[in-house]
């Protein structure tokens, strides 16, 4: 309904008109409806040179909005970030961002400028209606949304729409290229499947570094253990050190419940877990030591440690990876290989990283192996 229209209705008339309708909302209000100030056409509404202009300056705004979105792709490229660089990391920002402003910018922009200067310049009035409407009323609807369309050129205005649809488009694509970057650009199961623990190399505590005898590891005690002699100004430690953080355990050795083929991993009821957890990389740090439990604090994985640190709570879905254990010959705790299997959460591409010859699979009591 126009302005005109509705000030030209009857107030009471046309909504007990459309009582039958459902449309119609009726009020004691002894006030007249003003109706709508009488419309006034815009410069576009009058003369077809200037509704042309418009129509190019809305695509004008559209196009920028392309340009800007591949400048951001662009820019991303061409202005790395470099590590320790602050300079490459405020030009990438810079320019990434002009160009994610203008993508953004331009289709703000050019929407407005759409709707002020093309579409209907008209004031309409809508009746409040029950939730839904008769078939009559539902009919109006349809035919409103048409009269919105031919009114906004949506379908009409072939450039316009298809130039926004082309901005809407392109838009997102500077995040995709940015999101794909944040995986690593190796395998990342790779990245996980190898720590420093090498055959021979002994344990120390974390954070001082000092080597552990096997004699320093009384029962009910838990350390926390990082490979011997790894260096604390590499620029790559503290990455080194989350691989393999190890939690160290002496438990009276009748109490393990140990698997064949891994008899030979731990030394007189001590053994040596992963610290990461294995459903999503939380460090398993609470030990109770009188049920012979690791916790998990995130969301409470409860692993045993009498059989292997296998699961018996908890969303983790394998047990903790265990490192094998030896003492050499000073009396000092060292490891017998690297982990058999990719630390920390579990991928369903991490099988293929599984050192077969080495490794023996346990089951958890009520969990699964599902990965
Ligand atoms: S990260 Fe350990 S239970 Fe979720």
């Amino acid at each position: 309904m126009t302005a005109h229209e509705n000030a030209d209705a009857t107030p009471h008339g046309d909504a007990l008109d459309k009582i039958d309708t459902g449309s119609a909302v009726v009020t004691d209000d002894g006030f007249e409806n003003p109706g709508f100030p009488p419309h006034k056409p815009r410069q576009t509404d009058l003369d077809p040179q200037k509704e042309k202009r418009a129509e190019r300056q809305v695509f004008g705004w559209f196009l920028l909005s392309m340009v800007g979105s591949v400048f951001a792709i662009v820019a991303y490229f061409a202005f790395p970030i470099t590590e320790s660089d602050l300079g490459s990391v405020r030009l990438n920002n810079l320019f990434l961002g002009l160009g994610l402003s203008l993508g953004l910018l331009g289709i703000g922009f050019g929407a407005v400028h759409w709707a002020r200067q093309l579409m209907s310049g008209e004031e309409i009035a809508e009746d409040r209606h029950l939730t839904r409407g008769t078939e009559a009323t539902r009919a109006r609807a349809v035919e409103i949304f048409k009269l919105g369309d031919e009114e906004s050129g949506f379908s009409r205005r072939s450039l316009i729409r298809n130039s926004l649809i082309a901005a809407l488009a392109l838009f997102p694509l500077p995040a995709v290229f940015m999101f794909r970057d944040i995986a690593p650009k190796e395998d990342a199961v790779e990245a996980i499947a190898h720590t420093m623990w090498e055959a021979g190399t002994r344990l120390a505590l974390d954070p001082t570094g000092t080597p552990i005898k096997a004699d320093d590891v009384t029962i009910g005690s838990a350390f926390h253990v990082i490979p011997f002699g790894m260096d604390n100004h590499a620029h790559d430690y503290l990455d080194q050190k989350a691989l393999a953080v190890v939690l160290l355990m002496r438990l009276p050795a009748e109490d393990l419940n140990e698997v064949e083929g891994r008899r030979g991993w731990s030394y007189d009821g001590i053994v040596a877990y992963s610290k990461i957890c294995t459903h999503v990389g939380c460090p398993v740090a609470l030990y109770e030591q009188h049920t012979h439990h690791l916790l998990c604090p995130c969301h409470q994985s409860t692993f045993d440690v009498t059989n292997h640190a296998a699961v018996i709570f908890g969303p983790a879905a394998r047990p903790l990876p265990q490192l094998p254990i030896a003492v050499d010959d000073e009396g000092y705790l060292v490891a017998q290989s690297d982990f058999t299997e990719p630390i920390g959460p579990s991928f369903w591409e991490r099988q293929n990283h599984v050192n077969n010859d080495e490794h023996v699979q346990v089951l958890g009591q009520n969990t699964e192996d599902r990965a």
